[in-house]
C-alpha cells in the first residue's frame, strides 16, 4: 500500500509556531513518527510539505499516476478557503482522510469550514500529532 501525507502552509513550524495550541513537537518529530508507523506496519509512504496551494496541487494530482492508494492531508489554512484543493481530490478520486492537529471546531468561526472535506471520508480534530496515526489507520484498514 502507497500512502501520501501532504502537509500544507506553516505546519513545518510546529513546535515554533503557537505550542499552546499545536505542542511542542516539531515538524521532523511528526516525520519520522509517520516514518517508524509505516515501516512497522509495512506500507509505504511519501511526507510532503509546502507552503503553496499550487504545489500541493501538483503533488495530488501526482499521486493519481504514481497510483497511490490513500492521501492524508493537513491542509493549513487552505483548508478555509482552497476550492482548488478541493477540486484536485475530487480530480484524483483517492480515498483521502483530512487531519488537523487541533480541535477547529473549538476555535474562531473561520476554522469550521473546510472545503477539502468534501473530498474526505473522514475529518480528525482535536488529536495533536497522533491524528495523523489514527487517519493512517483507516486509510490501512486497521
Ligand atoms: C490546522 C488548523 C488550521 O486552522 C490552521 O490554519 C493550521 C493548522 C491544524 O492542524 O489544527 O495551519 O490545520
Amino acid at each position: 500500500m502507497n500512502i501520501l501525507v501532504l502537509n500544507g502552509p506553516n505546519l513545518n513550524m510546529i513546535g515554533i509556531r503557537e505550542p499552546n495550541i499545536y505542542g511542542s513537537f516539531n515538524y521532523q518529530y511528526l516525520v519520522d513518527l509517520i516514518r517508524t508507523y509505516s515501516k512497522q506496519n509495512n506500507f509505504q509512504v511519501e511526507i510532503y510539505q509546502s507552503n503553496h496551494e499550487g504545489d500541493l496541487i501538483d503533488k495530488i494530482q501526482e499521486a493519481f499516476f504514481k497510483k497511490i492508494d490513500g492521501i492524508v492531508i493537513n491542509p493549513g489554512a487552505l483548508t478555509h478557503t482552497s476550492i482548488g484543493l478541493l477540486d484536485a481530490l475530487k480530480a484524483v478520486n483517492i480515498p483521502c482522510v483530512e487531519v488537523h492537529i487541533s480541535d477547529v471546531d473549538q476555535r474562531e468561526d473561520f476554522r469550521k469550514i473546510s472545503y477539502v472535506s468534501k473530498a474526505c471520508i473522514k475529518t480528525i480534530k482535536g488529536e495533536g500529532l497522533n491524528g495523523y496515526i489514527h487517519a493512517l489507520d483507516i486509510l490501512i484498514g486497521k
